[in-house]
């Protein structure tokens, strides 16, 4: 979702918010602007569609002043154009902000600012922040202009420069007005603002959503997100929440609001890697192949170290056996992807541990009042760690008492820093915005965890552990195994590309991983598609099925094959044009199928992990034959950062 990078320095900061606004653009976007300092005026160029056509428009105006904030915007409030585009000005036009997040009064906000005289030029949520920033602006200088001529008087007036204040310090004036502009909204924010009342200063602030900064070779970087800073700087501090920096081109400090004053405090740091994923997609046509082809890679990763003297640990989750042990519930809350996976986690966990599991979508969640107690471990499952509802159902949880781990790719991200313990994993950066390797690695650490489960309760023994996690590390090999041989994929493809609407069915594991391929299909080639657990389609889906239709079967070797097996016989009957995902030397799958993609032989348990993959292929490829943009799907965002 919206990205935002700031920089104060050295060097021209437009061309090097330019490359961090290109490194967000994974999360998905409808427009963008940056504004810069020039001179003593601050000059705003925003602009729909693609970064590089900013980028274009940009060289028009030669704009070569070291501070600026840009943005890029997934549209909420008003369409996707460059008046709704951020960054947003004051009225005098010498205040300008970019905001990530959600104003959810802006409404009342903007009815009050309108009444106060002010003029507002867009449709956002976010523009009403930078006037009410502008009205405590003007209401704090008013107050300090007093005090300094007071001070004149005494002959004790310090000199008013951004550089001699962070030394001292204390908060600016333009720190003092975000604060209090902060104080009236309600909602979440990430927002950065500049003015040209102070000359190369930065203030940020943030509550719900990400910031970080850090110290490069020419000044200070601000972001929403590490990916925009990775080779820029070493280190970063998280700020975090009702924290504001204040950012110059030497230096920045944090501060925290006691007792509605500004006190200086220390951020939390976190090293960043340096290294940026985000650039290169080598050989492959698209970040989604890529990712795909990277699975093998990222199950023996996430594997790796895990089951190393007989016995399987996980000491990132901070709890003894005998805690462990103490556990009577678990409920995995995801999103999208995340709920797909878990889907197939709970099967795992009551399977082998013998607790009850409940999967729920995040923002289900946090509006119920669910049975959470102490003795209940709450799983939060995120790819990007900062989906708005999984965060806000951790912190509910929290409240209520119970444990919280995170399943997360992201170092770091507000899932890892909020829950109580956290697995990664290790599918690193994933930049198509259809999951697809994060998928795999959150497979293979739910399926840690419920063996882990399973063995605080002794309900699996040393053998048993020992056995099963052979068979998991073997998924590396058969996900090699069936990525070489891609031709079948492309048949089923063919014969499905110009349908209208497709269904996917399944039945235990299958019907998760059915779940799964029917969202990767919608996301990336916008063909209609829904999964329904196979012995649900003659309560209403069937009626759907018309000659050609595509039935996409999810018909691995399991315990309930047969009754897949007659559900198919059941679509073709009426017509449909089926597809199965079968196991490698079944035979008779394909006297019923149209289309057979086989996979090798696994155990049911394990089989999500590689039956998934042909249907990520084949929605790939669908899309690539319908023309669509295979990394960065139509109204998608990587990371929904809103609610
Ligand atoms: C998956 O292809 C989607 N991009 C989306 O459903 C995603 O899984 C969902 O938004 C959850 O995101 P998260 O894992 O980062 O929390």
């Amino acid at each position: 979702m919206c990205g935002i990078v700031g920089f104060t320095g050295t060097r021209p900061a437009s061309p090097i918010l330019i490359e961090g606004l290109k490194r967000l653009e994974y999360r998905g976007y409808d427009s963008a602007g940056v504004a810069v300092e020039e001179g003593s005026r601050i000059q705003v160029v925003c602009r729909t569609g693609k970064i590089s056509t900013l980028e274009q428009s940009l060289a028009q105006f030669s704009l070569t002043g070291p501070c600026g904030i840009g943005h890029t915007r997934w549209a909420t409030h008003g369409t996707p154009s460059e008046v709704n585009a951020h960054p947003h000005l004051s009225c005098d036009g010498k205040i300008a902000i970019v905001h990530n997040g959600i104003i959810e009064n802006h409404e009342e906000l903007r009815r009050i600012l309108e009444g106060r005289g002010h003029t507002f030029t867009s449709q956002t949520d976010s523009e009403v922040i930078v006037h009410l920033i502008e009205d405590a602006y003007s209401m704090l200088a008013f107050d300090s202009s007093e005090e300094d001529d007071l001070a004149d008087a005494e002959g004790a007036r310090r000199p008013h420069t951004p550089t001699s204040e962070l030394a001292a310090g204390k908060p600016s004036l333009l720190a003092q007005a975000v604060s209090m502009a902060c104080g009236f909204l309600i909602g979440s924010w990430a927002i950065c603002v500049m003015t040209e009342y102070e000359p190369g200063k930065i203030v940020c602030a943030r509550k719900e959503s990400p910031l970080v900064i850090g110290r490069g070779a020419a000044g200070v970087h601000v972001a929403s997100d590490v990916a925009a800073l990775a080779d820029l700087v070493g280190e970063v501090a998280v700020l975090a929440d009702g924290q504001i920096a204040e950012l110059a081109p030497h230096g920045f400090v944090v501060f925290g609001s006691h007792d509605d004053e500004l006190i200086r405090v220390r951020p939390e740091t976190m090293k960043l890697s340096g290294r940026s994923d985000t650039a290169d997609r080598g050989q492959y046509a698209d970040f989604m192949l890529k990712e795909i082809y990277e699975q093998p890679r990222v199950i023996r990763d996430t594997l790796e170290g895990r089951f190393d003297g007989g016995e399987l640990t996980i000491e990132e989750l901070g709890l003894t056996h005998e805690e462990l042990n103490l556990i009577d519930r678990v409920y995995l809350i995801a999103c999208g992807t995340s709920y797909h996976a878990s889907l197939v986690a709970k099967n795992l966990i009551e399977g082998w541990a013998r607790i009850p599991c409940e999967v729920e979508v995040a923002s289900e969640f946090r509006y119920r009042n669910p049975i959470v107690t102490p003795s209940t471990l709450v799983v939060a499952v995120s790819q990007s760690g900062e989906t708005a509802d999984t965060l806000a159902a951790i912190r509910d949880a929290r409240i209520k008492g119970a444990k919280v781990f995170g399943i997360t790719n992201v170092l770091g991200s507000p899932v890892a820093r909020e829950s109580d313990g956290v697995i990664y994993t290790k599918a690193n950066k994933e930049v198509a915005v259809a999951s697809t390797k994060s998928f795999t690695g959150q497979l293979v650490s739910l399926t840690l965890l419920a063996m882990l489960l399973a063995q605080s309760k002794g309900r699996l023994k040393q053998g048993q552990m020992r056995l099963l996690f052979r068979e998991l590390a073997s998924t590396a090999a058969q996900a090699e195994q069936i990525l070489k041989d891609t031709e079948r994929v492309h048949q089923a493809a063919l014969a499905s590309k110009d349908a209208k609407s497709a269904m996917f069915i399944g039945r235990g594991m299958g019907a998760a991983v059915a779940e799964e391929g029917a969202l990767k299909l919608k996301e990336v080639s916008y063909l209609h598609a829904e999964a329904y657990p196979a012995g649900e389609m003659k309560h209403g889906p069937i009626a759907l099925i018309e000659p050609g239709f595509p039935v996409i079967a999810v018909a691995t070797e399991s315990p309930t094959y047969e009754k897949v097996l007659s559900n198919i016989q059941e679509a073709k009957a009426r017509g449909a044009m089926v597809v199965a995902v079968a196991t490698e030397g079944d035979e008779r799958i394909s006297e019923h199928a149209d289309e057979v993609i086989y996979i090798p032989k696994i155990r049911d348990a394990f089989s999500p992990i590689t039956a998934i993959i042909p249907l990520q292929l084949l929605a790939r490829d669908i899309a690539l034959l319908r023309g669509c943009n295979i990394d960065q799907p139509r109204n998608l965002a990587k990371s929904v950062t809103v609610e």
